[in-house]
């Protein structure tokens, strides 16, 4: 762990911060200026006991999704924490909740990684249709041996239905990219978008079982909550057509994992494509990477150079503010605003 001492070389004390990976420069630059920081360097996450020793007395703390902020964590930082920075636009792992009856902000990195994460679930929605990795692995293992009209069949994507589960940000920029396959665009949310985003997009609003029903392709972009906890189970994957294809690029748990192995393995569905896994990492054993019809990759949907750069200025901006007694540009808990 590296202690960043920062340019001022002023005596005046700076707010102390714990930033829990190193994070492109873009970030870690204003973070290093601005605050007393330590930067977790290692490339594995902090153990337990060492994230909570090194929050200890801290402003702020940066955050990734792989640290748990909780009670515990709040207590062992201590009354001067001010905030907490997410860097992602998900924030499950966070007990938002305890920080707001603590007063302590929490930011996010809402927005910039749209696009770059819908061209991941794009990738692997045609990666796993048209089994590019299936075939990629029939060439290096030595098995190509002529073309042949039964060779790797898939479904076509063009033209096709899909289904796009959670229609914020992500899964309409899913839906632009499927307008220009010429699909037909169902989605399913917690409440119906007015006319003019369903126009916006061609999009149709139907209840899930129907959606599941209806389309060929159905892409997952909602939140982890208790509520959407295996919102794809046994029972809803059996909703699915036999020749759709499921793609995940939203939270491990959504999908049930052993309703999905048995789905893919008996032929339920026929091919999933996910960009994260319960548990994450996904071990080497795990049953479904032992299935061709079941693509994975490692949670990387917002891993281009220039999103990572952005999420990295986000998540510095909150924090700098955040140990400052600003407003954070991005807060998860505005209501934390409201007190007092
Ligand atoms: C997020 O931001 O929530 C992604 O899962 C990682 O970029």
């Amino acid at each position: 762990m590296a202690d960043g001492a920062g340019g001022s070389g002023s005596g005046a004390a700076r707010p102390r911060v714990f930033v829990a990976r190193v994070i492109p420069e873009d970030g870690l630059r204003p973070v290093l200026e601005a605050c007393e920081a330590r930067v977790w360097e290692d490339e594995l996450p902090p153990p337990r006991e060492e994230l909570l020793r090194a929050i200890e007395g801290c402003a702020g703390v940066l955050t990734l999704l792989t640290d748990k902020v909780d009670d515990e964590f709040l207590d062992r930082a201590g009354p001067g924490l001010r905030v907490v920075s997410n860097y992602a636009v998900g924030f499950d792992n966070v007990d938002v909740a305890a920080c707001t009856r603590r007063g302590v902000a929490v930011g996010n990195t809402p927005g910039v990684l749209t696009d770059t994460t819908a061209d991941l679930a794009w990738a692997l929605l045609m990666a796993a249709a048209r089994r590019i990795p299936e075939g990629d692995r029939y060439v290096r293992g030595g098995r190509w041996k002529t073309w042949g009209p039964m060779l790797l069949l898939g479904p076509d994507v063009h033209g096709a239905t899909i289904g796009i589960v959670g229609f914020g940000r992500i899964g309409q920029a899913v839906a632009r990219r499927a307008a220009g396959f010429g699909m037909r665009i169902l989605y399913h949310d917690l409440h119906r978008h007015d006319a003019a985003v369903e126009a916006e997009f061609a999009a149709t609003f139907l209840p899930l079982e129907e959606l599941l029903a209806q389309a060929d392709f159905v892409s997952l972009h909602v939140n982890l909550t208790p509520e959407t906890r295996h919102l794809m189970n046994a029972e809803r994957l059996g909703w699915m057509k036999r020749d759709a294809v499921l793609v995940n690029t939203s939270r491990g748990p959504v999908v049930d994992p052993k309703a999905l192995y048995e789905a893919l393995r008996d032929g339920t569905i026929f091919a999933a494509a996910l960009d994260v896994t319960d548990p994450e990492p996904i071990p080497a054993d795990d049953p479904l990477l032992g299935l061709d019809n079941c693509l994975v990759v490692p949670h990387i949907a917002s891993a281009s150079r220039a999103t990572r750069g952005r999420m990295a200025s986000m998540a510095a901006a909150n924090l700098i503010a955040g140990v400052r007694g600003e407003r954070l540009p991005t807060p998860v808990n505005p209501e934390v605003y409201g007190r007092g």
